[in-house]
């Protein structure tokens, strides 16, 4: 469902209309307006650390996201199974395309939990598969299910490496960017839209999944001061960074580029953790951009 915009706010007092303000980006969330408020007043109280760390971090994160394989290898994401449900997409028929291939891209495909579960769904679809930390890549093409006729991993920094490197011009029907979008600094994000455009044909789909602004992670990050880098960007304990986005955000950024959006919309997960007995507000971000 699209997101409606909200209707003019009129003869309102100052403190009506910022709360109102407050809440208009998050109007499809069914997350309550007092844990709303609760999270910005947090977060604003939040302070960037010092710029030379600020920079530390966001020069070395490709350094910070191969060394996190290193250690992880397989272990630390699930299989993405949902992803079909939320992207019918990826269930489409060769007749539905003129080359009876559905020709697909995972950008910051990390080690492939979301490629091989719809690779093996669906025997039309050619699936290439990039990241700029080389150990993932390695880790993708270890796979048992990776065979390169249905897909092709390489080494590739969305932010400055041509993806036509590999990919021919306006080739691909889909793209998928899974929390990628997070793991780049805000300056840099026009950059990798311009880049995967280049290999989008007209009428192809981008599928978006990332964090939402106010999400618990980010009240856990601004509940302890030092993580902030800039405004809603965070880096963890591992050095890897944490961007929180508005539909406004994404909408504009996608848009500028010549993209049309299709859905862009908040996602409210409530996650019960048992062990502390507390009820943890996860949101997120979906949206789906069409190339003109
Ligand atoms: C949170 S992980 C998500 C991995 C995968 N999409 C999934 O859903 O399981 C973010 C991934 O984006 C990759 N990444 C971050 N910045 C990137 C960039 N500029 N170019 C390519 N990959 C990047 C990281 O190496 C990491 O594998």
């Amino acid at each position: 469902m699209a997101e409606q915009p909200p209707a003019p706010a009129t003869d309102l007092s100052p403190m009506e209309a910022r709360r109102l303000k407050l809440l208009q980006p998050l109007q499809l969330s069914i997350i309550s307006p007092e844990k709303l408020e609760h999270a910005q007043q947090i977060i604003e109280k939040d302070k960037a650390i010092k710029p030379f760390w600020v920079n530390k971090y966001k020069n070395e994160a490709a350094k910070n996201w191969d060394r996190f394989y290193k250690r992880n290898e397989t272990r630390f994401y699930k299989d993405r199974h949902w992803i079909e449900r939320e992207f019918t997409i990826y269930k489409q028929q060769p007749t539905d395309t003129k080359s009876g291939t559905l020709n697909c891209l995972e950008v910051g495909c990390g080690v492939g939990n979301f490629i091989f579960p719809v690779l093996e769904r669906n025997p039309h679809l050619f699936m290439y598969a990039c990241d700029f930390a080389p150990q993932a890549i390695e880790l993708v093409k270890q796979h048992e299910s990776y065979k390169s006729g249905r897909c092709s991993a390489f080494v590739c920094d969305l932010t400055k490496d041509p993806l036509t490197d590999t990919i021919p011009v306006g080739s691909l029907d889909v793209v998928s960017s899974i929390f990628v979008f997070s793991a780049i600094p805000v300056e840099k994000l026009e950059a990798a839209v311009r880049n995967i455009k280049e290999v989008m044909k007209p009428g192809g789909m981008l599928c978006f999944r990332d964090y939402a602004l106010y999400d618990a992670a980010q009240v856990k990050f601004s509940s302890n001061p030092g993580h902030m880098l800039d405004t809603n960007l965070y880096v963890r304990q591992d050095g890897t960074l944490s961007l929180f986005f508005s539909t406004e955000q994404i909408r504009d950024l996608f848009e500028k580029e010549g993209f049309t959006t299709a859905e862009c919309e908040y996602v409210h997960r409530e996650t019960i953790n048992r062990a502390m007995d507390i009820c943890i507000d996860r949101r997120f971000l979906q949206a789906k951009f069409i190339k003109q």
